[in-house]
Formats: structure tokens, C-alpha cells, sequence
């Protein structure tokens, strides 16, 4: 279902992304997705889930997940909601939902036993490295300092993406690895692969652009042509 390279578009809860908007940019992302042959998921606020998954046919995945099982946990999503609503995946441990180790594995097992994939984000190449050990489908890593700047990672800090790169290579090859964090432009997810990533995870640039489908368009060359350039 998902190919690489990978655009992962998540639209946290901006409020561009609600409702009938937050379809709008799932239905672009699908229709770019075709366009140019390139994996593009979304992950829409938790509440839209199966709205945005019965209007597109792209991977959709949950923003957060919680460790609990059924059960007594008031206000909790647990895996079997998301499940239920026919999510590809889900984020785990993004920097504006941190989580405990020990939770962050207990989720990546139990999603694994639903056959549901794993995006964990990590923030620095040692967590990178913990995060490795789990042995989740993806990770990402999104140095916090830069989510929102518009201050892409790929170019401000390529050391961290190809340290994270280098450390998921040694420690576990089979996971895959994208960078988030202020990716803007064509040529910063052009520069995350030249990096050894195999996408990108990105969230404001897409939801706030004047014209997010020819952004996400142009993306989708960079990411092509650096693929192929490999
Ligand atoms: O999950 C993506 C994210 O944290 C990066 O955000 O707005 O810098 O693309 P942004």
C-alpha cells in the first residue's frame, strides 16, 4: 500500500484542516499522488479519520494512538478505533505527543498484531537509535526546534537526518527512514533524499500554502527525480 520515496502530509489540527478543508487537501494529495506515481499519505485530525478515508483512496493514517486496551479509558483513541476506521497506520511519539518508552513499545506491538504500520518520530539521532531497536515499519526524525519554522531539517541540520540515516542502517535496515521539520520546498525533500531518507514528514508548508496542490506537486518531482538520481 505505501511505496517510497514517501510524502507524509500531516495536517495536525489546524484549523485549515478541518472539515470540508481538511478533505480538500486529502483529495489533492491523492489526486498528485496519481498524477506523478509518488506515495503520498495523510494524517487528517483524529476526529475526520473516516470521513477523509471514504473520500480518498491513499494511505490514511491516525496522528496518535494510545497504548491501552479496551477497556475503562475514558477519552483514550486506542488501536482498535483507528482500526476500525480504516486507518493504514498510525504516528507514534510525534514531538507534540510525546510518549513513555515503555508505551511507545507496547503501541508499535500492538499495531503490528493489527497489522496496522508504524511512523515513530524521534527527535535526536539517540532516540533515533532506541527507536530503531523497536523495530517500527518508519521512522522520522523531526529535530523539534525546527517543526513550524519553515526552516527546512534537510538543510539546516543535514548532519542530524544523515546521522539518524546512518544509525537505522547499522541498527536495523529493514526500518525506513524520512525527516521532518520545516520542509518547504521541492528542493528541501530533494535534499532529504540526497541525505539517505526515503521521504519526508511535513505539516504547515502543505496546510497553510496559498496553493497546496501545486506545492505538493512540485514535492512530488523533486522527490522523484532525487529517487531516481540515487
Ligand atoms: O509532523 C510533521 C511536523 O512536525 C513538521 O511540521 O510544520 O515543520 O512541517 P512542519
Amino acid at each position: 500500500m505505501l511505496g517510497f520515496p514517501l510524502i507524509v502530509l500531516n495536517f495536525k489540527v489546524y484549523l485549515e484542516a478541518i472539515g470540508e478543508n481538511g478533505i480538500r487537501l486529502a483529495r489533492y494529495a491523492e489526486e498528485v499522488s496519481k498524477e506523478h506515481g509518488v506515495s503520498i499519505a495523510v494524517a487528517p485530525p483524529v476526529t475526520m479519520l473516516s470521513k477523509v478515508i471514504h473520500a480518498v483512496g491513499i494511505p490514511v493514517f491516525s496522528q496518535h494512538v494510545d497504548p491501552s486496551p479496551p477497556g475503562s479509558w475514558t477519552g483514550s483513541v486506542i488501536v482498535e478505533m483507528i482500526k476500525e476506521c480504516g486507518v493504514a497506520g498510525s504516528l507514534v511519539n510525534h514531538s507534540e505527543k510525546r510518549m513513555l518508552l515503555a508505551d511507545i513499545s507496547t503501541i508499535i506491538k500492538r499495531l503490528r498484531e493489527s497489522n496496522l504500520i508504524t511512523l515513530l518520530c524521534t527527535d535526536t539521532i539517540e532516540t533515533t537509535k532506541a527507536g530503531a531497536a523497536l523495530s517500527p515499519d518508519i521512522i522520522a526524525i523531526e529535530p523539534p526546534e525546527l517543526i513550524g519554522t519553515g526552516i527546512s531539517v534537510s538543510k539546516a541540520k543535514p548532519e542530524i537526518v544523515a546521522g539518524a540515516v546512518d544509525v537505522v542502517r547499522k541498527i536495523n535496515p529493514s526500518v525506513h527512514i524520512l525527516c521532518g521539520a520545516g520542509i518547504s520546498t521541492g528542493e528541501d525533500v530533494a535534499k532529504a533524499i540526497e541525505l539517505g531518507t526515503e521521504g519526508v514528514l511535513l505539516a504547515s508548508a502543505y496546510v497553510k500554502a496559498k496553493d497546496p496542490r501545486r506545492l505538493l506537486s512540485d514535492m512530488a518531482q523533486a522527490a522523484l527525480k532525487a529517487w531516481e538520481a540515487r
